[in-house]
């Protein structure tokens, strides 16, 4: 599918559908030719309302924010791929940023056009060959054609990349292994300025990374560590991406129910973020060196597996007592993150799937967002408001903190209180992080947004690549800050 520019008014284009977005409930737009109809049929032209008319696909928006336009662009492509139609048309909405709304649409229609077939017998390619952004906008704002292609450009690349991470999470999870992510890492080494190394058991033996060999133990497939590094000429700062890459969450031998386990192949949506937004950077020429590093194994039950009980050792020589086999993800990330420290990041990031109790605080929608700098914590949540991504700080406290104690090892891996789980996770990993990158690191928890059970906004059932557009945002933003 492809998103052309055409420098011509709404009208001078052919195309087998139109889309009107009607905004404020204004149905007195010039764009609007069936007002009696759509009256006649009780539209409103309330927030995602939809209605077609002859070939016109007209939806509701509240407003020009780009969340709104990304929403109701999203509404048209999922209600026009089950049309006949392959060509599609659609003005401009500018607001007060010429451009930003061509790159949210652009976001909306690759976004909302995705579906994983794989395992369906009836597939139902997508028909739609293009849509045509026509230059005429509904506030007669100019916009000059290369502003307008840029924005395609950027939005084109951002939606591809959470494509290409849903993709990831969406495959099965006895294809989807650390082997296999080590495959997908190795791919990207196709884009300009990329390289990648990947780790197995021996190198994590040597350094030591007894808490991530520990979780892998019961598996038949061998650890990976997979570190990806996208590196541009004359890079500005280091960004440091860390992935939780869970390929199976089974609880270990502190089981998960089969209802909490169905969906845990979705455990490595951290890992499959980090990689697409290493994807995207590249792919986006960002001035930025970015690191990918990920953490894949499963957690499985057998013979071989750690234990409650058990006593692990981390890279950072801290001693960790296991309470519970199924906070699997903070050991694995602990080493992780010890590695990632040495790569003396400029911004430390990490994503993970990590707590259902960051579910329970926040819902299915948010990201929760924890660090020690505030600045930090606001400067990515502003952006991922741009980006139409959902977050929630989660602030740590000396006292959730004290709740980590353990009275055998240095720290336990679950907190000795049911509340504040997701806060207690993050302050578990901040024993990994060294001092002088505290300030430097966030802590992405992504358990509710990452897998879609039912399906809201642009995102369908299954993977939806929660923290890429985010991260990929921020990082933008960043550059032309420091242009
Ligand atoms: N992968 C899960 C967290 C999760 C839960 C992700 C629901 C997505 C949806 C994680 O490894 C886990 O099992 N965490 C436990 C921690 C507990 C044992 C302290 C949890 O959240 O119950
Ligand atoms: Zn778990
Ligand atoms: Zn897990």
């Amino acid at each position: 599918m492809n998103i052309l520019i055409e420098n011509k008014k709404l009208t001078e284009v052919e195309a087998d559908i139109t889309i009107v977005l009607v905004l404020n409930k204004n149905l007195d737009h010039k764009w609007i030719e069936d007002k009696k109809e759509l009256e006649f049929l009780g539209f409103e032209g309330e927030s995602e309302e939809i209605c077609l008319v002859g070939k016109t696909i007209y939806v509701g928006c509240e407003s020009t924010d780009n969340d709104e336009i990304r929403l109701s662009s999203a509404k048209a492509i999922n209600h026009i791929k089950k049309t006949k139609a392959k060509t599609v048309k659609v003005g401009t909405y500018s607001n007060d940023c010429p451009g930003v709304n061509i790159k949210a649409m652009s976001e909306a229609f690759i976004l909302g056009s995705y579906a994983y077939e794989e395992y369906k017998s009836d597939k139902k390619p997508l028909k739609i060959d293009s849509i045509s952004i026509c230059l005429e906008d509904y506030n007669d704002v100019a916009i000059s054609e290369k502003t307008a292609k840029q924005a395609v450009e950027a939005g084109t690349i951002i939606a591809n990349a959470t494509n290409f991470a849903k993709d990831l999470v969406n495959e099965i999870p006895y294809k989807m292994h650390s082997l296999k992510l080590e495959e997908m890492a190795k791919g990207l080494e196709s884009l300009e300025n990329v390289t990648s190394k990947s780790f197995g058991k021996e190198f994590l033996e040597e350094q030591g990374m007894g808490a991530f060999l520990a979780v892998n133990r019961a598996s038949h497939i061998p650890p990976r560590l997979l570190h990806v590094i996208y590196k541009p000429k004359n890079a500005k700062e280091k960004f440091v991406f860390v992935g939780k890459g869970l390929t199976y969450d089974t609880g270990g031998l502190s089981l998960k129910t089969g209802g909490h386990m169905v969906s845990m192949k979705s455990d490595m949506s951290g890992s499959a973020a980090v990689l697409a937004i290493l994807k995207g950077a590249a792919e986006l020429k960002l001035p930025y060196e970015v690191h990918a590093i990920v953490g894949a194994t499963e957690n499985a039950i057998g013979p071989e597996a750690y234990k409650p009980d058990d006593v692990l050792i981390a890279k950072n020589g801290k001693t960790i007592e296991v309470r519970n086999t199924d906070a699997e993800g903070r050991l694995v990330l602990a080493d992780c993150l010890c590695y990632a420290c040495e790569q003396k990041p400029d911004y430390l990031i990490d994503m993970a799937t990590l707590t259902g109790a960051c579910v329970v605080a926040l819902g299915d929608y948010t990201t929760g967002v924890m660090g020690h700098s505030s600045e930090l914590k606001n400067s990515l949540m502003q952006n991922a408001d741009k980006s139409g991504e959902l977050t929630g700080a989660l602030p740590f406290n000396r006292y959730l903190k004290k709740l980590l104690k353990s009275s055998i090892a240095d720290i336990s891996n679950i907190s000795s209180s049911s509340y504040g789980g997701a806060i207690t996770a993050g302050l578990f990993l901040d024993n990994f992080v060294a001092d002088e990158y505290k300030d430097k690191w966030l802590h992405l928890d992504i358990a509710g947004p990452a897998y879609v059970e039912k399906e809201w906004g642009y995102n369908q059932c299954g993977a939806s690549g929660a923290g890429i557009r985010m991260n990929l945002y921020w990082m933008i933003e960043k550059s032309k800050e420091e242009a």
